[in-house]
């Protein structure tokens, strides 16, 4: 059973705020903490929008609205006070690995020698960073964008994590209604980000390449693999394409990776003009001047539909469903 904890979240960026009123609404104390004061001012916003949006569609906790967030959860400018008393400590911080170490090596002199260590880090091996005697109560969690919608968390123990405090957060993540997944050991980007990088590399060789548009790869995404990788997921698609089928497409040499080149020239070209994707108005696409926070609210109300929609029709695949062993 899953018990109320002291949580402190560091980062209050694009995950940071989000897993703020996360751990809040999963009836969590929270303190939220930002290097930058902007980005903590504008984190309240955000969580208003976003719990607002989850209210309208009643997908927010009953009887839980911007009182209740207000009551628990508090932003901090200071890192001895966002800390104080923690038992489960967020890092959401950039993800560079000299920001992390230095955080975890002032951390280290602020937190609760009992507080567990959860860093949020997409492909980092942060164990090495932190100091070592912090590992036995280290663990990563990482959470999906937006983490009030999306339900998948990875969680990978360090090396000497005990085993209690992995079970602490895998009950609090399923306490929350999320889906954890542990993984045996660290490999950067767990499963789902190894997935979706290795789409992401294909599709920026198809557009800098000259093969496609941003619009081509969305209608293929949207249109072909998504439909089906919503009810199916992978596994489960591939003994409904029939594995013969597959076994000839490895034969045929079915995919060759693009070059591994370290860069992609046309990611390059925006993000030097600054146009590094909603925040800025602008990325792939042109958002029209619409601010994030409609933007979000937007992407999420249909992330709210599609949750519905696939909680009454049932997913074929997953849970439940026995594993033919190898
Ligand atoms: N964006 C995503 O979709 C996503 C998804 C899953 C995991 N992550 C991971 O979550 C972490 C945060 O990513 P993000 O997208 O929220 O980044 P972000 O840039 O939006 O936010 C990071 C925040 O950390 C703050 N920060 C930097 N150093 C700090 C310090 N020492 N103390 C306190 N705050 C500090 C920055 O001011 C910034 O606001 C990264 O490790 C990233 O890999 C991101």
């Amino acid at each position: 059973m899953s018990r109320q904890l002291r949580v402190a979240v560091l980062g209050a960026g694009t995950m940071g705020h989000a897993l703020a009123l996360v751990f809040a609404m999963g009836g969590h104390r929270v303190r939220l903490t930002d290097s930058n004061p902007e980005t903590l001012a504008r984190a309240q916003g955000l969580m208003e929008k976003a719990l607002a949006t989850l209210e309208a569609a009643h997908e927010a906790p009953r009887g839980w609205g911007s009182a209740q967030l207000a009551q628990a959860c508090t932003r901090h400018a200071d890192l001895a006070e966002t800390v104080e008393g923690a038992e489960l400590i967020v890092e959401a911080i950039v993800e560079n690995p000299e920001a992390k170490r230095d955080l975890y090596a002032r951390l280290d002199a602020l937190s609760p020698p009992e507080a567990i260590w959860a860093s949020n880090t997409s492909y980092l091996d942060v164990f090495p960073l932190m100091p070592k005697h912090r590992l036995r109560r280290a663990l990563i969690a990482h959470w999906y964008t937006p983490p009030y919608l999306v339900d998948l968390v990875d969680l990978v123990a360090s090396p000497d994590c005990e085993p209690e405090a992995l079970r602490t957060v895998k009950e609090a993540v399923e306490a929350m209604g999320k889906v954890p997944i542990v993984l045996r050991k660290f490999i950067p980007g767990y499963i789902a980000n190894r997935i979706q990088a290795a789409f992401q590399a294909e599709v920026q060789f198809l557009i800098d390449e000259g093969y496609a548009s941003a619009q081509d790869v969305d209608d293929s995404a949207l249109h072909g693999i998504a439909l089906r990788f919503a009810i199916l997921g992978i596994m489960a698609k591939a003994d409904f394409t029939g594995l013969p089928m597959l076994q000839h497409a490895f034969r045929n040499r079915m995919y060759t990776p693009p070059p591994d080149t370290g860069a992609s020239a046309s990611l390059d070209a925006l993000v030097a003009r600054g146009d590094t994707g909603v925040m800025a108005g602008r990325g792939y696409y042109d958002w029209g001047g619409r601010p994030p926070e409609q933007l979000f609210e937007e992407r999420d109300a249909k992330l709210i539909a599609l949750k519905k929609a696939l909680r009454q029709i049932g997913a074929m695949a997953g849970r439940g469903m026995k594993e033919n062993p190898l």
